[in-house]
């Protein structure tokens, strides 16, 4: 065969990260079948759904096994109905949405990747470590990826500071992905000054904004200037526990390119996307009620402990961290100078605890681990007591 493929493909690593973690896992487990492994790697939730999004779930399904109430295709953008939810959400926080600013979709991975295909050949500014789908798709598109460095220094939460005034295409997640910072609103009045001056887009990714219990932005939306520059991703995964369901949504305001971003969005997701089904659409709105969100506070509450005994645990030992809080997610600096994926086996293999290897999310994360606080508390005590042990004897 003489076929031209996307050869910036064969520029990516081999495997997406969480799939190489799941590579090793099931290799350890098949050779250690005795041992109880526990995961605080990828961010998947452990607690089942709210009874309210399960009623919800369940009468929709119901509903289209009857002539009267089936429903075929849903609307590509999604349903006025949970548009409406979403933006009722956002004005809690004193953000004002059209609901044809608002597109529904199957998950944040999605949108995240998808948006690259609209946008043309920019600067791209990433965040260094951050969530590798920023950059894995950009690749896949062949574009100019510019790094911004987070260190201990600036918090890992990296500032525009001495960046050139260029049109750019900018990534940030707060909290973030992986090291559980959170950009304060100052920070990001400066991240929306200099996208104004630059004539940039920001993509601003705030799938974990749930987990904010402190006095910080929820949505780049409550930031002045923001709806001309700035497009936010968010999802139901962290938010109600859909990491199984899939719903999530996309707010592209129609103040960016005079509506043209929010136009070509939309001919984009009518032509490859056809909706996301009626049932889920119908949870999702559940999740978004008082009862829904109540319950969905109950169970990131829940979460936010287990983090909680993460971190007194590392505590103890000294080791340095950041997140845990407003976030489902700790940064560990790796003790005794381990690089992050000699640590990630060194766990694995003493512990039997699965963390997800720093340097996954980008140079900058040499050196770190992340855990998640998203097992279960009883599984979460377990692994901070063989943490303590494993840490008590790295002394
Ligand atoms: C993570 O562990 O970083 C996330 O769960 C992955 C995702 O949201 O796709």
């Amino acid at each position: 065969m003489n076929m031209k493929i996307n050869e910036n493909f064969l520029k990516l690593s081999e495997n997406f990260l969480f799939s190489l973690i799941a590579k090793k896992v099931k290799a350890f487990k098949e050779k250690n079948t005795d041992k109880e492994v526990i995961s605080l790697g990828i961010g998947d939730v452990s607690l089942p759904l709210s009874k309210v999004v399960i009623d919800a779930l369940v009468s929709a399904s119901y509903e289209m096994g009857v002539k009267e109430t089936f429903r075929g295709y849903p609307p590509e953008f999604g349903y006025d109905f949970i548009k409406d939810s979403i933006r009722k959400y956002y004005k809690k926080n004193n953000v004002d949405l059209d609901l044809d600013e608002v597109f529904v979709c199957d998950g944040a991975k999605s949108d995240l990747g998808n948006m690259v295909e609209i946008l043309g050949d920019n600067r791209i500014v990433i965040p260094d470590p951050v969530y590798p789908v920023y950059v894995d798709s950009n690749m896949m598109a062949g574009r100019n990826i510019l790094l911004l460095e987070g260190n201990e220094d600036n918090g890992f939460l990296p500032m525009p500071d001495g960046l050139s005034l260029e049109e750019s295409v900018i990534y940030l997640c707060s909290p973030n992905n992986p090291t559980g910072a959170v950009y304060t609103r100052y920070q990001l009045e400066k991240w929306v000054e200099y996208a104004i001056k630059s004539r940039s887009l920001i993509i601003f990714d705030s799938a974990y904004e749930a987990f904010i219990r402190g006095d910080y932005p929820h949505s780049i939306f409550e930031i002045e200037g923001a709806k001309s520059c700035c497009v936010e991703i968010s999802s139901f995964s962290k938010l109600a526990g859909f990491t199984g369901l899939r719903c999530s949504y996309s707010i592209v305001p129609k103040e960016i390119l005079g509506g043209v971003f929010n136009k070509i969005w939309g001919r984009r997701q009518a032509t490859k996307f056809n909706g996301v089904a009626w049932p889920v659409q119908k949870a999702a709105e559940a999740a978004l009620t008082e009862a829904g969100l109540k319950a969905c506070h109950e169970n990131i509450d829940y979460y936010l402990e287990n983090a909680r005994i993460l971190s007194n645990v590392l505590k103890k030992h000294n080791i340095w961290h950041t997140g845990g809080f407003n976030s489902p997610y700790l940064w560990v600096k790796c003790p005794k100078n381990m690089g992050s994926w000699e640590f990630f086996d060194y766990l694995l293999e003493n512990a039997y605890i699965v963390t997800t290897p720093g340097v996954g999310f980008g140079e900058s994360g040499e050196g770190y681990v992340r855990l998640t606080s998203f097992s279960t508390k009883e599984n979460t005590i377990e692994a901070a007591r063989r943490l303590d042990i494993i840490l008590e004897n790295l002394r």
